[in-house]
């Protein structure tokens, strides 16, 4: 039996901190083995607040580099930009005569950025569209994103059935997986990690970024065990050698301190390490997204001639 079908989306949200990695990256190098999994770079969704060609081009380079050094596989995961498959924008404009306005009216995402300002680009209004498009196009089963794109992914499946219901049966409603429920990193202040909280842990932090962030994490006085230092070193190591550890070192926060810098390096180095063998290779990185957007471009044509043939664009090869 085929494996099954697993599509992601990445927009550029500059430098990963460990809880980005324990809250997503992770998963997708966990179940690559497990799906056919397709991890593109949404540079076409990240047109809609960035309109800076060199900015743009680096994020979407540096999403790629952080995914390569994270652990994805480019032998087991197609690893791809949005824009190399421009069947989606075509398909999202067919999904938006189907859609009604006051439906997309209703979008969280939509309704956030219309509070913000009344000044809101058509793209942010047709987000929801393109992505229900990067996910349809691919049959995929599962898709999985952070609690704020749930609601994205049950738009995905409203369109799937208005399509279905309008020219019969053709596209597979997604079965989300939702990452962030599972895992909440704490940051170094005990609060959610978050860049705008400024309590991150860089993913691919240098050495002395590692000694600086385990550093100004904040300690209670009160227990023998400061929990924010505990919280965070239970992410890398496991919980029996990890209680034995702040037992002995009850009270030595210092100590403590050390031995989690040493842990973070451990696990950080490696990573960083094989981000800078694919950052020096810009060649290989190159040829890894092109052809997996040549496969790609393949996989989803076959299904965009079975809609256009569906609804009456008459198709030509
Ligand atoms: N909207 C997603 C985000 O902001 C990115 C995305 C675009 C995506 N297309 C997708 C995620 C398709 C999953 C599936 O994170």
């Amino acid at each position: 039996m085929s494996k099954k079908i697993l599509v992601s989306g990445v927009k550029p949200t500059g430098r990963p901190h460990i809880g980005n990695y324990f809250g997503a990256i992770k998963q997708f190098v966990d179940l690559q083995d497990k799906y056919d999994s397709r991890i593109f770079v949404a540079n076409l969704h990240a047109l809609t607040t960035v309109q800076d060609k060199k900015e743009l081009e680096d994020n979407s380079w540096d999403v790629v580099l952080d995914y390569l050094g994270a652990g994805i596989d480019p032998t087991k995961t197609t690893l791809y930009l949005q824009s190399d498959v421009p069947h989606v924008a075509e398909l999202s404009w067919i999904f938006g005569c189907l859609v009604t306005m006051p439906y997309l009216m209703r979008a969280h995402a939509f309704k956030d950025a219309e509070a913000r300002s009344k000044d809101i680009n058509v793209g942010v209004f047709n987000y929801p569209l393109l992505m229900a498009a990067d996910i349809l196009v691919h049959d995929a089963d599962v898709v999985p994103v952070g609690k704020d794109q749930k609601q994205h992914v049950e738009i995905t499946r409203d369109v799937a059935g208005k399509f279905n219901n309008a020219y019969g049966e053709t596209f597979k409603s997604p079965k989300d997986v939702i990452l962030e429920s599972v895992m909440t990193v704490p940051g170094t202040d005990g609060q959610k990690m978050s860049k705008s909280y400024n309590n991150v842990i860089p993913l691919f932090a240098t050495d002395e970024e590692i000694e600086k962030a385990v550093m100004s994490i904040v300690t209670d006085s009160e227990s023998g065990v400061p929990t924010n230092v505990y919280a965070i070193h239970a992410l890398i190591k496991d919980k029996e050698s990890l209680d034995a550890l702040y037992e002995e070192k009850k009270g030595k926060y210092k100590d403590l301190k050390e031995e989690l810098v040493k842990d973070l390096k451990a696990f950080i180095g490696p990573m960083r390490e094989k981000r800078k063998y694919w950052e020096d290779r810009p060649d290989e990185v190159e040829k890894i997204i092109r052809e997996g957007g040549e496969k790609m471009r393949k996989v989803v044509h076959e299904k965009m001639v079975e809609v256009r043939n569906k609804i009456g664009l008459i198709h030509h090869e």
